[in-house]
């Protein structure tokens, strides 16, 4: 039985047409039910219309509180059938109520190597920082912002010439990739939560170390 996902969206959706994609292959163990965004006319929402995925708008600033409008969101994702949820490019902090509600079966995307850069503006503040590797993460969701247990993550090198801009370009190609493979993952049951770890049953190979800058 595939399971029934919804992607929650606030913009472009670049991760959500990934994750669509993926589940149009009837062997994945996920298939995407519902997009919902925050904000209305938000570009992702055109293309799940286009990929043939359900969409709804349930826009925050018609909502008096958080935890109205979070009862609008549970309401269409009821509705849906939705028993697994993917935050991808959400912008809205979600109540420890909804989290909870929802615990083990919400994960989002984040553009760093958590727990290092939560929050905006990561790719400048790795610039910043310095640091020779950077990369995205999937996580699934706890109250405090970008924190939970790590389901994967993918690692691209930082470049001498780097802007924020053609690093956050490197890295989004990555977490087209770390999405989906994350999902899976989830979706299968093969990835649970045990405490703030992420266990995953089976061997998973054993990987290729990144060096940043190369060795010579
Ligand atoms: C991605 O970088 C994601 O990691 C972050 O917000 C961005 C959303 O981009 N949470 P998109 O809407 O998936 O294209």
């Amino acid at each position: 039985m595939r399971r029934k996902t919804a992607i929650l969206i606030s913009g472009r959706g670049s991760n959500m047409q990934a994750l669509i994609e993926a589940a149009g292959d009837p062997d994945y163990p996920a298939e995407i039910a519902l997009v919902i965004s925050s904000r209305p006319g938000a570009p992702g929402l055109k293309i799940a219309r286009g990929h043939g995925v359900k969409t709804r708008t349930i826009d925050h600033r018609r909502f008096k509180t958080r935890e109205d409008f979070e009862a609008a969101l549970n309401k269409a994702l009821e509705k849906a059938g939705v028993d697994l949820v993917c935050l991808a490019g959400f912008m809205r902090l979600l109540t420890e109520g909804f989290v909870k509600h929802w615990q083990g079966r919400l994960i989002n995307i984040h553009p760093s190597l958590l727990p290092a850069f939560r929050g905006i503006d990561t790719h400048a503040r790795a610039l910043a920082a310095g640091v020779k590797i950077a990369g995205c993460t999937v996580h699934f969701v706890r109250p405090e912002m970008d924190s939970g247990p790590i389901v994967m993550q993918a690692a691209v090198p930082v470049l001498p010439d780097d802007t924020a801009d053609t690093l956050a370009a490197r890295v989004l190609a990555a977490e087209h990739r770390v999405y989906p493979a994350a999902l899976r993952l989830v979706a299968s049951g093969r990835a649970r939560a045990v405490g703030e770890l992420v266990v995953i049953d089976g061997c998973l190979g054993e990987g290729a170390p990144l060096y940043s800058p190369p060795v010579e």
